[in-house]
């Protein structure tokens, strides 16, 4: 029972009014920390690997690293997801035995340059055709992200590439998808907002448009690390060289979940915590070099934070739901 659809999961999280971390994995110790976290927090679980966690660790390390999870932790409700894939990559994870893949048709095959809706669609509904007949469900995305989306990091001043409301009801209806990634001013990575982003920048009005014309679609927030400045500060502390920078508000990603926020995703805070861990560790144990010990530290760190996220989100105390 351990492994379920992200349709499955999404649509009890929509019952239960809540929403569900999906938290981006490239080696065993960030899915063992992912694990205990959901453990600790009686919380159903979203595994997310992107093209180039595929690639780090190659494809079947991973799969049976998250297999190995589902086996270990059967009691967990956990989607193995396919995070930004082209239709290459999304075939193929739906092939190896993904529950969900994401099919970012928002961007052309070169995963760089904004794509015209119409390619988006024709895209979107040749993954949703194969991932369906195979009972896989799919997340697509309209308007850009920023970050890894536009080589630029637009989180301030992105409103060119914000969702249009209109055109995402039309989306949904031509695509069939089952969660809907959009655009409202967030971006990827740890350089979002040059300080707290405030109603102008991070657009959640457009969360609270769509999800008024979408009710039924469940609705996914990308770059949504809240980047805590007391992971900043101890990486800095420790000889790291990070500039000032700001993440999304916890607040502001609870108000998206009210909203029709289902699915909520976080890469740079987990990183940012198994960097502290480690800097950490090798400044005060200059003598020490076991890998199992500065990796240790960095898992746990990866678990706090996961641990809280699921709390905020809303996902915790849920892990019983699907039975
Ligand atoms: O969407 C971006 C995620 O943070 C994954 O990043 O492509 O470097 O694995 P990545
Ligand atoms: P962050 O970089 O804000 O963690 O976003 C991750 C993400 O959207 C993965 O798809
Ligand atoms: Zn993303």
């Amino acid at each position: 029972m351990a492994l379920i659809t992200l349709r499955k999961l999404l649509d009890q999280a929509a019952v239960g009014g809540y929403g569900v971390g999906g938290f981006n994995v490239n080696n065993m110790e960030q899915i063992q920390a992912i694990m205990e976290a959901a453990k600790e927090t009686n919380s159903p679980v979203i595994l997310q690997a992107s093209r180039g966690a595929r690639k780090y660790a190659n494809d079947r390390f991973l799969y049976h690293l998250m297999m190995a999870a589902t086996e270990i932790y059967p009691e967990i409700p956990t989607v193995l997801h396919q995070d930004h894939g082209s239709k290459e990559a999304c075939m193929s994870a739906v092939d190896m035995g993904f529950t969900s893949v994401m099919i970012d048709g928002s961007l052309l095959e070169d995963g760089k340059t904004p794509s015209p809706y119409e390619y988006n669609v024709n895209v979107t509904k040749e993954v949703v055709a194969y991932a369906h007949a195979k009972g896989v469900s799919v997340e697509a995305e309209l308007g850009c992200i920023g970050g890894i989306e536009d080589g630029a990091g637009i989180g301030e001043g992105a409103n060119n590439f914000l969702t249009d409301p209109d055109q995402a009801v039309e989306f949904v209806k031509e695509t069939g998808v089952d969660a809907l990634a959009v655009a409202i001013g967030t971006s990827h990575g740890v350089y979002k907002f040059s300080k707290k982003p405030d109603h102008g920048v991070l657009v959640m009005e457009r969360i609270i448009e769509i999800h008024k014309r979408l009710p039924d679609t469940h609705l996914v927030m990308h770059g949504s690390s809240s980047v805590p400045q007391e992971l900043l500060a101890m990486i800095n502390q420790y000889g790291g060289q990070i500039k000032p920078t700001w993440g999304v508000p916890i607040e502001e990603i609870q108000l998206g979940i009210q909203h029709g926020v289902r699915k909520i995703n976080v890469d740079t805070d987990t990183r940012l915590a198994i960097t502290a861990a480690i800097r950490k560790f090798f400044i005060e144990h200059p003598e020490k070099f076991d890998p199992r010990e500065y990796m240790g530290e960095a898992r746990s760190f990866n678990q706090q934070v996961v641990a809280d996220r699921m709390r905020a989100f809303g996902q915790a105390g849920h892990g019983g739901d699907f039975k």
